[in-house]
Parts: C-alpha cells; sequence; structure tokens
C-alpha cells in the first residue's frame, strides 16, 4: 500500500544555547547534522513503521552561520522510495522572530529499513500527489543512480 508523504512528514525546531556553539559562537556543525540525521530517521520511522538505519548523507553545505538565541527549523520529507530504501530531504532554516525563514541547509539521507535482526526489510510505496512531488521522485531516482555508481567507484 501507498503511503503519503504529508503523513511521515516531520518538523522540528531549536533555540540555539550556549552548548549549541562552537569555538566561533556559531551553532556547531556536527550538533547541526545530529538534529537533520534524527529528523530524517523520524520522517523513516514513521512511513516505514520499522526500524531504520542511515546509509547515507549527501550534500551537506553549510549556506549561512546561526548564533545564539536564533530558531532553527528543520523539515524533514520523504522524496524517494526504493524496495528497502528511502530517501529523506531535510531543510534547515533560520527562522527570525517575524516568521521569515532563511535556508541554512538541505541534506539528502538515504535510510534503509531493517527488521529485528538488522535485515533489510519491504518499504511502503510513496503516493505521488503533487507535480513538485513528481520532480523530487524523479531527482532522487537520479541520485540513487549516482549513488551506486559513486559506490561503484569508491568515492
Ligand atoms: C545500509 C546497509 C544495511 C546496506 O547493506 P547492503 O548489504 O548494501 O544491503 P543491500 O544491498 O540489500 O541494500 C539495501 C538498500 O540500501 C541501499 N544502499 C546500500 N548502500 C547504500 C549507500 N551507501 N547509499 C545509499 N543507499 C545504499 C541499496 O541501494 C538498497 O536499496 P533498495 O533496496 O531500495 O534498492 C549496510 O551498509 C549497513 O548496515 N550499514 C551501516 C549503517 C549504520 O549502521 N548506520 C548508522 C549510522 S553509523
Amino acid at each position: 500500500m501507498k503511503k503519503r508523504a504529508i503523513e511521515s512528514r516531520v518538523e522540528q525546531v531549536y533555540q540555539i544555547r550556549p552548548e549549541h556553539l562552537n569555538g566561533a559562537g556559531r551553532l556547531f556543525g556536527g550538533r547541526l547534522m545530529e538534529w537533520i540525521d534524527e529528523v530524517a530517521g523520524l520522517v523513516g520511522i514513521r512511513h516505514s513503521q520499522c526500524n531504520v538505519i542511515t546509509a547515507s548523507v549527501d550534500n551537506l553545505k553549510f549556506i549561512r552561520g546561526v548564533f545564539q538565541n536564533d530558531l532553527v527549523v528543520l523539515v524533514g520529507t520523504l522524496t524517494w522510495v526504493g524496495s528497502t530504501s528511502m530517501e529523506v530531504r531535510v531543510d534547515t532554516y533560520v527562522e527570525k522572530l517575524n516568521g521569515t525563514r532563511y535556508p541554512v541547509n538541505r541534506a539528502y539521507l538515504t535510510l534503509v529499513t531493517v527488521d529485528e535482526t538488522g535485515k533489510p526489510t519491504k518499504v511502503p510505496g510513496l503516493l505521488i500527489e503533487s507535480i513538485g512531488q513528481q520532480a523530487e521522485w524523479e531527482a532522487g531516482q537520479k541520485r540513487k543512480e549516482f549513488r551506486i555508481q559513486r559506490n561503484k567507484e569508491g568515492f
């Protein structure tokens, strides 16, 4: 049975506190990576209703710095599913007090659903409901092919 992307969408908000900062007074990149991985995992669990593991992370590009007291919003959306793997896009923004969001990062993560023994298991299909979702699906298919190629070539 196919499921809708909206059913597994996750939005998480953090306010940046001193313990989140690096020596340069900005949000520590490793902390953001943890939050991105966590949000993607929650999307994968909601969609598959199984345990998931992260197989790969693509395109971690830090576009702008994040500072103390900033509100950071992470939005995770399912973009593509294969047989046992799923691709999740996680967009990170800084949200100003007036509600305007500025992009900080976009990452694509591949998660694999696993059973109790750690063996990859079948993942439900994804219902495509808009032109935007169709475009993401096609791009996800292409990214999957790039990943296979990269794995083959060892980089
Ligand atoms: C992810 C993992 C289960 C894949 O194992 P595998 O033996 O390659 O399994 P399979 O060949 O059956 O592949 C399973 C799926 O993962 C995908 N996959 C495997 N390696 C991948 C990679 N590096 N990037 C993206 N997808 C990957 C395959 O394409 C396949 O997808 P599909 O079923 O939708 O076509 C295995 O590499 C693993 O356990 N890695 C450790 C993951 C982990 O512990 N993460 C926690 C963070 S450290």
